[in-house]
């Protein structure tokens, strides 16, 4: 499989999870998700991220976004598992993963980088749309944990863009003023979103809308 790249489809797949096998549309159904893998089990780094995404269950679920993981371990040492991430993180996993035992997942979605490690899954993390469409990627080392933070951050952004003709500048959080796009007049925006404070022709803020 080549490189799944932003506005692609998000390929389907059946697989066998720690909450049965999927199908991985089926599963998602009109929903956002995230799909994202870990190198491997019982490893620490990949302990603290499966604990911290578990803790932020609730704000994945405010969000209408499901949230499934990955690696090519078994599904008994994925149950097992999470013994350790409780006991350890406070959370145990809340949310399907998959065992990838055949790589028939991890290769469909380009998660073995054979130059990183020619047998484990990167740190790889998809967003998918209701529209089964990529929406995020982003590509981490075994070595470096992921910020999860982040993740929501960014799903924050893509659910604001996908239904406002705006844009949110660096760092932005929900709740900050965000960019009015340069295709939308200043008369429109005015209209849309009241008061507009331009900074130079091409750089305009609004509040963040609402709704
Ligand atoms: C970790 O999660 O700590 C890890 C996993 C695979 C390789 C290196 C580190």
């Amino acid at each position: 499989m080549a490189t799944l790249r932003l506005g692609d489809d998000a390929p389907n797949f059946t697989a066998e999870t720690t909450e049965g096998t999927i199908d991985f549309h089926e599963w998602k159904g009109d929903s956002w998700a995230v799909l994202f893998s870990h190198p491997k089990d019982f490893t620490p780094v990949c302990t603290t991220e499966l604990g911290y995404t578990a803790k932020l269950k609730p704000e994945f679920d405010q969000r209408g976004v499901k949230v499934i993981g990955l690696s090519v371990d078994s599904p008994e040492n994925h149950v097992a598992w999470a013994n350790d991430i409780e006991e350890t993180q406070g959370n145990r996993p809340n949310f399907p993963i998959i065992a990838d035992t055949d790589r028939k997942v991890s290769d469909l979605y380009d998660m073995i980088h054979p130059n990183a490690n020619d047998t484990l899954t990167v740190r790889s993390v998809y967003v998918i749309g209701p529209d089964n469409k990529v929406k995020l990627t982003l590509t981490y080392p075994a070595s470096t944990g992921r910020n999860f933070d982040e993740v929501l951050r960014v799903i924050d952004s893509l659910q604001l863009t996908a239904k406002h003709k705006v844009a949110t500048p660096v760092n932005w959080k929900h709740g900050e003023d965000v960019i009015v796009v340069p295709a939308v007049s200043d008369e429109d925006a005015k209209a849309q979103h009241g008061d507009v404070r331009t900074e130079k022709p091409y750089l305009r803020y609004v509040k963040q809308p609402t709704g």
